[in-house]
């Protein structure tokens, strides 16, 4: 027998008239879900609620989920309350059981209430497949065509660029939020799209970041060349506003987590976490005077180290606290007397002689002439400028050490008296060179090397010298975001006669204010990209054969 279900709205709900509808089947469904048999657009019903089935006497409600939960209405008259609805017994018709169910009273006011029945699809009141159908073609023209069009026709481009961003018809096929770097021209499409329908090819990014480069030298490490990759393999576009791979550390730990898997040759540690497990800093200095060439010595490996950079230096005698003679007397150097940022802020620059040193080290050299000065530069330069000062003092009538053959332009053959004063000066300053310049006004600093035995004598050499721009050059550091912190919190510098093994900081000082990616409350979230960069400028992507995929 089915079940004739009677809704019968509100006094002032702008429904009429009551609605019937009768359900052959043996259970009605009745709940929220549009899947339901008999949609209630109730707030307080769950989306499968009830159902209702007939019993002997009258109808059976059962509690979706909660078999035990029945009830029965036996009697005409027997009402059950289902979230704001009434659910009541009414005499069977001639065909079988009546039930009416109508908004309790109370709650929401009859206007609300019609107005979530007229939204329901329940009851239809408009045509709807018409309206389907027109709603489709609006959605091709709009959402398809008039962007292909847009695309493909020349013409509309000059129209369309000159359009605000919202309005332009591409946006339409927007897929999602571009990376905030990219939100700027995101409805540029073809900068990435270059062709419709073909997926973005690497060179159209390359086309603006010409720069970027590859981790390692695929030479050297085979299966690493960034041009049989995609970007967006890692770059992902219309994803959200953030570049996903800035904090991702999983993704470097998944290769230097065990380096060796994926580079048996590798010498690098494996590391997995800044804060937990990260190995010890290896400076990298110059181990080889005479070549530069450089060795990376890993830090607390006992000192001292094998530096070799040409200069003579020691920041304890320096930095006294007493304070160091100057022109004027004593005066306390602090660090910035010498170590100026560079324009970033992020490195210091050089140190330079004539800027920091001279000052103090004014590069005379003859006791009788302190206003003489030497030029720092090179020591053919010094020699000339030598050859000058005691040429015309010599002119001048003025004598310094006794002439001697030896060191005259001709060895063996006395100087004729015309060329006395030649010798004489010459002489003098091949002296004053060996004696004071090479070992005392330049062999202070540098360690000067002394002309092979027949050669000039005035022929000395200064080997360059190597201060390198960077000791941690597989890492970026950025002074500029640590003025906040003393240079002495991380550099021994005061108290040091060494060298770098004993003046760069260790990574348990970085450790004071930096916790690996996840942070931990206190210290900076760090992972792998906030120091390493992953794209090396120096070694750029080029493509073998071709434009990269
Ligand atoms: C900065 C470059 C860039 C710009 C600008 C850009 N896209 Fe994309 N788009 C991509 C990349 C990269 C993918 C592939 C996504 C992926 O695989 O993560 C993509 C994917 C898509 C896709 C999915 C189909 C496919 O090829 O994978 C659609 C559709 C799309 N873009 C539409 C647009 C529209 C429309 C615009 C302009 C409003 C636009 N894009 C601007 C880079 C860009
Ligand atoms: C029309 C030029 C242009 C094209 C094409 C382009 N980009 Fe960019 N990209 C930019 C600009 C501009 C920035 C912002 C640079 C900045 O902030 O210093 C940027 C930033 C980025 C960044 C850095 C994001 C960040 O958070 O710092 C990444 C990564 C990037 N682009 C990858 C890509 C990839 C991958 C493609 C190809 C799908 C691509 N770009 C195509 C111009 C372009
Ligand atoms: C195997 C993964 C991978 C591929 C492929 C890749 N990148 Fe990257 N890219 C990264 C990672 C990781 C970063 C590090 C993010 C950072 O430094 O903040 C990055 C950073 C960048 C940046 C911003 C920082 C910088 O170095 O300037 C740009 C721009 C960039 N990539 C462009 C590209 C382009 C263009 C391509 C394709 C030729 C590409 N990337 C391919 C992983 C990748
Ligand atoms: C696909 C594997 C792979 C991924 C992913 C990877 N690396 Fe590497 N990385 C290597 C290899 C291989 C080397 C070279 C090892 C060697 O020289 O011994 C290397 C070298 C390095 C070096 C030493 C730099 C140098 O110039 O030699 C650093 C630092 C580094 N990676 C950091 C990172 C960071 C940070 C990430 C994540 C953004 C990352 N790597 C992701 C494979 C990877
Ligand atoms: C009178 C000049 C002078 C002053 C003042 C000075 N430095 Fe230096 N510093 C130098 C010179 C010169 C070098 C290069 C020495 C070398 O290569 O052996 C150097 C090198 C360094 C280095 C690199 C490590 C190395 O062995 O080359 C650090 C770090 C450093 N100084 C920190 C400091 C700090 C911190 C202060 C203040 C507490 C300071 N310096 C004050 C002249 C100075
Ligand atoms: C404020 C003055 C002052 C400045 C600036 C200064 N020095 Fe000195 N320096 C001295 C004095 C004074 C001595 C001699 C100390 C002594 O003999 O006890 C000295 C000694 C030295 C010595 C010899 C150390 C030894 O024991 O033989 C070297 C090398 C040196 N300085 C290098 C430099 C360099 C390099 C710079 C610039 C980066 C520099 N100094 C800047 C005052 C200065
Ligand atoms: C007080 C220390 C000091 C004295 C004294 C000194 N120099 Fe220097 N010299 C430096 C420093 C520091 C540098 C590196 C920075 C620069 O170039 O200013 C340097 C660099 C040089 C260079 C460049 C080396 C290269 O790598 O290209 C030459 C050449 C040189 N000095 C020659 C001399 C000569 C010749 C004298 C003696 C007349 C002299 N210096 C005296 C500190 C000194
Ligand atoms: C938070 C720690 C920290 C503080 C604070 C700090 N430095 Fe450094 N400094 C470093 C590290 C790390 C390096 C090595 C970076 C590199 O060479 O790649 C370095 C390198 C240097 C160098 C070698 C040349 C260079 O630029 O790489 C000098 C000189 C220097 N610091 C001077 C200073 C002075 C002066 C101050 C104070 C104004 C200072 N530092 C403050 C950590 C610090
Ligand atoms: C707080 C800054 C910081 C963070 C975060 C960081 N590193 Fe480093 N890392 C450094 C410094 C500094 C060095 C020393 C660089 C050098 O020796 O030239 C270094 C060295 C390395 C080296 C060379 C290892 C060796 O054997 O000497 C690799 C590889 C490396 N880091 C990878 C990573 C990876 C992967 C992560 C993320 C899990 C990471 N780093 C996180 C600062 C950092
Ligand atoms: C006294 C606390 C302190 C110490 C010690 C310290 N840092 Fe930092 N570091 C900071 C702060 C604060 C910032 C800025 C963070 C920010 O801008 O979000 C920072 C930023 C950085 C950044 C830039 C991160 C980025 O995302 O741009 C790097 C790289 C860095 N530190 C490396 C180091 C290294 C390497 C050491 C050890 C030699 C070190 N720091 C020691 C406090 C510290």
């Amino acid at each position: 027998m089915p079940i004739l279900i009677r809704f019968r709205p509100r006094p002032g709900m702008d429904i009429d008239p009551a609605l019937d509808r009768r359900f052959d089947a043996d259970e009605v469904r009745i709940g929220r879900s549009p899947e339901s048999d008999l949609v209630l657009r109730d707030e307080a019903l769950r989306f499968h609620h009830a159902v209702i089935s007939q019993s002997d006497t009258g109808i059976r409600i059962r509690a979706v989920g909660q078999e035990r939960d029945e009830i029965a209405l036996d009697a005409v008259g027997d009402s059950v309350v289902l979230g704001s609805h009434s659910l009541t017994l009414a005499p069977p018709d001639a065909e079988g059981p009546v039930l009416v169910i109508e908004p309790c009273a109370g709650g929401e006011d009859a206007a609300t209430l019609s107005a979530r029945y007229l939204a329901g699809l329940e009851l239809p009141r408009l045509a709807v497949r018409r309206w389907a159908w027109g709603l489709a073609l609006a959605v091709l023209v709009l959402g398809f065509l008039v962007p292909l069009a847009s695309t493909l026709l020349p013409s509309s481009r000059g129209l369309i660029a000159a359009a605000p961003a919202a309005l332009r018809p591409s946006i339409l096929w927007q897929v999602g939020t571009m990376s905030s770097a990219h939100a700027g021209f995101g409805t540029e499409c073809r900068s990435c799209h270059e062709t419709p329908f073909v997926p973005v090819r690497s060179s159209a990014c390359l086309a603006c970041h010409a720069g970027t480069g590859q981790h390692v030298d695929p030479h050297r490490v085979p299966g690493m060349d960034l041009a049989e990759t995609r970007c967006e393999t890692c770059h992902h576009e219309h994803k959200g506003a953030v570049q996903a791979i800035r904090e991702d550390q999983g993704f470097c730990v998944s290769c230097h987590g065990a380096i060796r898997r994926q580079f048996p040759a590798s010498t690098l540690a494996d590391i997995s976490d800044f804060g937990r497990d990260h190995p010890e800093f290896a400076p990298t200095i110059v181990t080889d005077a005479a070549t530069g060439a450089t060795s990376r010595i890993r830090l607390g490996t006992p000192g001292p180290w094998p530096d070799h950079g040409n200069l003579r230096f020691t920041h304890a005698q320096h930095l006294a606290a007493s304070g160091i003679k100057g022109p004027d007397g004593n005066r306390v150097l602090t660090c910035p007397d010498c170590h100026r940022p560079d324009a970033s802020g992020a490195q210091m620059q050089p140190v330079k002689m004539e800027r920091d040193c001279l000052a103090c080290h004014q590069l005379q050299f003859e006791p009788s002439h302190p206003e003489w000065h030497l030029p720092h530069g090179q020591p053919e330069e010094v020699a000339s400028r030598l050859l000058g000062f005691y040429g015309s003092a010599v002119l001048a009538g003025e004598r310094f050490d006794p002439v001697r053959d030896a060191l005259f332009a001709r060895p063996g053959e006395a100087p004729t008296p015309a060329e006395l004063p030649q010798a004489a000066a010459h002489s003098a300053a091949a002296a004053a060179m060996a004696s004071s310049i090479a070992r005392a006004a330049c062999g202070e600093c540098h360690a000067t090397v002394a002309p092979a035995p027949g050669a000039d004598p005035l022929a000395w050499t200064v080997p360059p010298v190597h201060v390198p721009a960077s000791f941690l050059p597989l890492a970026r550091f950025d002074h500029a975001k640590h003025t906040s912190v003393a240079c002495q919190n991380c550099h021994a510098s005061e108290t040091s006669d060494g060298g770098p093994e004993a003046l760069l900081p260790g990574i348990s000082i970085c450790r004071q204010c930096h916790a690996g990616a996840a942070g931990d409350g206190q210290k900076i979230a760090s992972p792998c990209v906030s120091c390493h960069v992953y794209h090396h400028a120096e070694l750029a992507i080029s493509a073998p054969g071709g434009v990269p995929k």
